[in-house]
């Protein structure tokens, strides 16, 4: 804890030296999440981390989270300096969708818009129309469903036929997935539930459908916060990343939390939900970008001008 406490006050005060600001998600160390919230940064969901990062007055972003969200944070803000503690930090989406076969899928559909999921890289996100997170996947579905649109989808399978179900549009799906999110279990989560048969079930939509129907809220990270801070029950079965119980006990410390089931429960493992990527971000990471200026996240200009347009498009639909 000494140590700790030590790596906390030298990043403190190596953000305030390089006049930097932390935006750090749901999903990384809470010292982390600390540390954002103490020195003037954000804990947020992908889309709030986004907006955040380009509303900022600093010149020096330093995104505590994974590369996907540093790339974003880069193409919004080309002039800003972006830093990573963890530039190795991917995600399984991302890693799923590459470049060269995702072009071939789209130039196969040229009728169909392409709707990015955030978690994509830079080039893929050049070459989409949209970019959605999970907080505005539906609105902005139903937006291009409305205008008769037909649509690609990709990568996140789970949440792309949540979607789908909800709004009925004509979506061709990419067959990706989060490898935190898919090893949620229905069956045990259900058993689980009739022990706690009063407790709220909040499930990201990343996981699969025999999770989601057992739930009673659906949604981002920053949607399941709320529904624990301004719900009435007392107890809540929480199926995403297990480090959003940081936060989720930080602003509703009466609660009871409780982990949705993995495939990975036994006795000394009842949930095993973190993301690997995400857990490579740690405070010494933040001090060694800031003092050595390592982890800077670099996007090619011209693919940061063409993929800026899908995510613009997605902050104008969400002003
Ligand atoms: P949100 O924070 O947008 O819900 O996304 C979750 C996620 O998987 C980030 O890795
Ligand atoms: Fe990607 Fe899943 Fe990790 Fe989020 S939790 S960064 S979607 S692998």
């Amino acid at each position: 804890p000494e140590q700790r406490r030590e790596r906390k006050a030298r990043a403190a005060e190596l953000l305030k030296q390089h006049n930097a600001v932390l935006v750090a998600h749901y999903y990384v160390d809470g010292d982390l999440q600390d540390l954002a919230l103490e020195t003037g940064g954000c804990v947020a969901d992908s889309l709030e981390m986004a907006r955040f990062g380009r509303d900022h007055a600093s010149q020096t972003l330093v995104v505590a989270g994974v590369r996907f969200m540093g790339e974003s944070a880069k193409i919004l803000s080309p002039a800003k300096r972006v830093l990573m503690p963890d530039l190795d930090a991917t995600c399984s989406l991302d890693l799923g969708c590459p470049i060269d076969d995702f072009t071939a899928f789209c130039d196969a559909h040229p009728d169909r818009q392409v709707v990015v999921y955030a978690n994509t890289s830079a080039a893929v996100k050049a070459r989409a129309d949209w970019m959605v997170t999970s907080s505005c996947a539906l609105g902005i579905v139903q937006h291009l469903k409305d205008a008769g649109q037909k649509l690609i989808w990709a990568p996140d399978r789970h949440l792309g036929r949540y979607i789908q179900q909800h709004t009925g549009a004509d979506m061709l799906l990419w067959n990706g997935a989060c490898i935190v999110h898919d090893e949620f279990k229905g069956t045990e989560l259900e058993l689980l539930k009739a022990e706690h048969p009063n407790a709220m079930v909040l499930v990201h939509p990343e996981s699969p459908e025999s999770v989601v129907k057992l739930a009673d809220v659906v949604g981002s990270t920053s949607q399941m916060l709320s529904a624990v801070i301004h719900g009435s029950a007392q107890e809540y079965i929480v199926a995403t990343d297990n480090l959003i119980m940081h936060r989720m006990r930080q602003l509703a410390p009466g609660k009871t939390l409780i982990e949705a089931p993995t495939a990975g429960n036994s006795a000394t493992c009842k949930s095993c939900a973190h993301c690997p990527w995400m857990a490579m971000n740690g405070l010494q990471g933040v001090i060694d970008c800031l003092e050595q200026g390592v982890g800077e996240i670099h996007v090619d200009p011209v693919i940061g001008r063409e993929a800026v347009n899908c995510i613009d498009r997605m902050l104008g639909f969400v002003a």
